[in-house]
């Protein structure tokens, strides 16, 4: 008797060891949720793709690789099984994963694709296609550096769920910038470095109320910036560099009191001032002004910014009569005065040892007289973090016995390089 119950027992734990196991198992088939249309849309897609470094090795028809969720830049909802990102971004620039060929329509049959990044692969200079614009669930796209080119089509303007716009570094064009009005969600936009072909900043980006980054640069805008720019009051990144731009009236900037990061470099301001309202940016820890044909004196406001890291002002036409009202800076890390006047400012020496986190500072073509303190003084000073002081076409006199400079990479060279005048 005893021994039939121990059996009967064995045989019940035994009985809920397999019952666990088939448990276990059940939950790994579940886990197979691969929708078998999407792995087909996604096998035409390889398909019409040239992929000469294999990075799409781990998709495949074969039976091992049933579960596309699992192939590279896939990932699937937990929940439904549906596909929702697709990340194929490369990095060319390290000379792998990078895609060429054509895109499949076959993507259209993935409807619940939320990302889809493509940026560094190479499309041949290709249109992007319009079908994308009828993948209306996208929130993130990102195109850039893709060598796409012509026109962008209207179609994407369809894409109103759009959170993420990315077609950064690529050879297009806008015609009709109308057809992208309706993009509310917009958080970042970015469509640097194409060619507009000396178009305004359209209006309607003013009505973007979630945009946080805006990149224009080098995108061959021109005109005058809109004033409905300024109702984008969270804005954190504005980089409007390298176009052709200019803003009369500032005073309608004055409500982005959010960025930390604001480019105007290689524009062109007329002369005029650097609008004072900018020293109300608290939030500002990047503020490039360089080569803009700004004029006039640096306003003491700059120094009410004391969360600045970089500060270029380079290359303007700028004088700084009062270094003191600049002394609150003390997070710099970069800081490019190249070519503001400093002609009378002997004790330029002693007003950069108030900037400890210093790494790198230009001072090319400033006038800059001889100091009145020694050089030494980098052999004592705070100005542990300097390594590159660029000195050139200044008054100073070659300056060889400088023992703290040897700490300093490129400022040897500088110091010694000819004088002008
Ligand atoms: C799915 O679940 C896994 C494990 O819990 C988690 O790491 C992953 O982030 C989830 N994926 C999504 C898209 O929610
Ligand atoms: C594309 O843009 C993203 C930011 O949206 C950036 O992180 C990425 O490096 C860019 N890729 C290329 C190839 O430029
Ligand atoms: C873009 O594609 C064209 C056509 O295939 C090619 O000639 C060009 O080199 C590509 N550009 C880049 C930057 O890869
Ligand atoms: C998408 O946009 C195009 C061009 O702007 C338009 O002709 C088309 O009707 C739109 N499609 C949908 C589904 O809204
Ligand atoms: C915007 O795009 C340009 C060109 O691809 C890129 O160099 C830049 O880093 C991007 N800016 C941001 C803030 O992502
Ligand atoms: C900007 O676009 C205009 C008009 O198409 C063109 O004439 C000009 O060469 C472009 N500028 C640059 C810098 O590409
Ligand atoms: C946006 O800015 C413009 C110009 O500054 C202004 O006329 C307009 O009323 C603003 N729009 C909203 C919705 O605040
Ligand atoms: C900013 O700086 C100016 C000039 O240095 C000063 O007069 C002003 O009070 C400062 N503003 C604030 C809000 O601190
Ligand atoms: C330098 O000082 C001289 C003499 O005080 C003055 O005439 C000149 O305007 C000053 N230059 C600058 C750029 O401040
Ligand atoms: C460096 O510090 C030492 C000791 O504090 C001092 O004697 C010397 O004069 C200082 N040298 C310079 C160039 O400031």
């Amino acid at each position: 008797m005893m021994e039939i119950n121990r059996f009967i027992k064995l045989l019940s734990v035994l009985m809920f060891v397999l019952s666990l196991c088939m448990k276990l198992n059940s939950v790994s088939a579940a886990e197979a949720r691969c929708i078998e249309r999407e792995r087909q849309a996604f096998l035409k897609f390889k398909h019409d793709l040239v992929d000469a470094n294999g990075l799409l090795s781990s998709w495949g028809s074969e039976e091992d690789k049933r579960e596309c969720c699992k192939w590279k830049g896939i990932l699937c909802s937990n929940g439904t099984g549906h596909v929702i990102s697709l990340d194929l971004d490369a990095f060319p620039w390290s000379g792998h994963l990078l895609l060429k060929g054509k895109l499949s329509p076959s993507l259209l049959d993935l409807q619940h694709l939320n990302y889809l990044g493509l940026s560094g692969n190479d499309f041949g200079g290709s249109e992007i296609p319009r079908f994308i614009g009828s993948s209306k669930n996208l929130r993130h796209l990102k195109l850039n550096y893709s060598n796409f080119s012509g026109e962008v089509p209207c179609e994407l303007g369809n894409l109103t769920n759009l959170n993420t716009l990315d077609l950064g570094y690529n050879n297009l064009r806008i015609k009709n910038f109308d057809c992208l009005s309706h993009l509310s969600s917009l958080s970042y936009l970015n469509l640097s470095r194409n060619d507009f072909g000396g178009s305004e900043i359209p209006r309607f980006i003013g009505s973007f109320r979630n945009l946080r980054h805006l990149m224009l640069t080098d995108s061959n805008f021109s005109g005058e910036v809109p004033c409905e720019l300024g109702n984008l009051t969270n804005l954190n990144t504005l980089d409007l560099g390298y176009n052709n731009l200019r803003i009369k009236n500032f005073d309608c900037l004055s409500h982005l009191s959010s960025l930390s990061y604001l480019d105007l470099s290689r524009n062109d301001f007329g002369g005029s001032e650097i609008p004072r309202v900018i020293g109300s940016f608290r939030n500002l820890r990047h503020l490039m002004l360089r080569g803009s044909n700004f004029g006039g004196e640096v306003p003491c406001e700059l120094g009410n910014l004391t969360n600045l890291n970089t500060l270029d002002l380079g290359y303007n036409n700028l004088r700084i009569k009062n270094f003191d009202c600049l002394s609150h800076l003390s997070s710099l890390s970069h800081r490019d005065l190249s070519s503001v006047n400093l002609i009378n400012q002997t004790s330029w020496l002693h007003h950069i040892t108030r900037f400890p986190f210093l790494k790198k500072l230009s001072l090319i073509g400033c006038q800059l007289p001889n100091p009145v303190l020694s050089f030494d003084i980098f052999t004592n000073s705070s100005l542990s973090k300097l390594s590159i002081l660029e000195l050139n076409s200044n008054y100073l006199t070659p300056y060889p016995h400088c023992v703290g400079c040897l700490t300093l990479v490129q400022v040897l060279q500088a110091l010694t390089s000819p004088l002008i005048n």
